[in-house]
This record gives C-alpha cells, sequence and structure tokens, in this order.
C-alpha cells in the first residue's frame, strides 16, 4: 500500500494520549512500518517546518515541537495520504469533524495532538528525515 508519516505531538505525548492515538490508527488499518519516541532539536524543527518559515507563527510552532517528546511513525495502507489526513481532522481543533484525533485530543491551532504529511513527495521526505531504511519494516 501506500505510506504516509505521522508525529504524535509532544501535547498529546506529554498528556498519555500515545496508546490511545496509536490504537485509533491501526483500528483505522493503518499498519506501522517504523515508530520511536524521539525529542526534535531547534535545527530538526526548523528544518521540517522550513516550508512555514516565513508564517508569523514559526517561533511559536518549533518552540512547540521542540518542547517534549514525540513519536514518530511511518504507516501503510492504501490511499495513505488522504485517509490520514481524514482521520486525524482539520488543523485548528475547532474546526474538525467528530471522531477525528484533533477532535478529541487537540488542545488548539498550535497545540493540535497529531501531524500528517499532506502529499506522497512529503510522507518519502519526512520518513527520510526521521527513520533509516534500517528502520522500516
Ligand atoms: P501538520 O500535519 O502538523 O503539518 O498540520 P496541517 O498540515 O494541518 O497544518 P499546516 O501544515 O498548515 O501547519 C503546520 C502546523 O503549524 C500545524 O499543525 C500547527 O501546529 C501549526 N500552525 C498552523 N497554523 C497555525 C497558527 O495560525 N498559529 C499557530 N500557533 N500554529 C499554527
Ligand atoms: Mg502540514
Amino acid at each position: 500500500g501506500q505510506r504516509t508519516f505521522t508525529m504524535i505531538k509532544p501535547d498529546a505525548v506529554q498528556k498519555g494520549y500515545t496508546g490511545a492515538i496509536l490504537n485509533q490508527i491501526t483500528e483505522a488499518g493503518f499498519r506501522i512500518v517504523a515508530m520511536k519516541q524521539t525529542q526534535m532539536t531547534t535545527e530538526d524543527a526548523q528544518t521540517f517546518y522550513a516550508i512555514h518559515k516565513e508564517r508569523p507563527f514559526f517561533g511559536e510552532l518549533v518552540d512547540y515541537m521542540t518542547g517534549g517528546p514525540i513519536v514518530a511513525a511511518i504507516l501503510e495502507k492504501d490511499n495513505a495520504v488522504e485517509d490520514f489526513r481524514a482521520l486525524i481532522g482539520a488543523t485548528n481543533p475547532e474546526d474538525a469533524a467528530e471522531g477525528t484525533i484533533r477532535k478529541k485530543y487537540a488542545e488548539s491551532i498550535s497545540a493540535n495532538a497529531i501531524h500528517g504529511s499532506d502529499s506522497d513527495d512529503n510522507a518519502q521526505i519526512e520518513s527520510s528525515f526521521h527513520f533509516s531504511g534500517r528502520e522500516m519494516f
């Protein structure tokens, strides 16, 4: 199947939602190809989110993403990128559909619990940013 990349973000890990979120992901039919708990450095977050570097919230985003551990994973399923974006819900949890991961677990637009790649190309780039080939199964 197709692959996507996700991170359970520091707010959700800190609140102990990792297990519940992973359960919802696997129940939705995604297979875990790779997974680890890690913490991003400032340089990591600036690189990962370079596309947003001109945005007014960039500094806040980098501080938030480096503030505690994340759980990074590569997921496999037919139509993985699109289906995973649907499973997590809108960027702002106030706009997220009922039952989505962000609706259930996110605090705010800035602390929004989870990331999902927005294209096949970005899924590949983001997966290889966090994982070596030896960590993918
Ligand atoms: P990701 O899956 O994390 O990439 O989220 P997204 O694709 O739904 O949103 P986008 O790529 O546009 O923004 C990336 C991240 O920046 C979001 O998930 C938020 O954490 C953060 N972000 C986006 N918009 C805002 C904003 O207006 N204010 C703040 N503080 N953070 C924002
Ligand atoms: Mg995005």
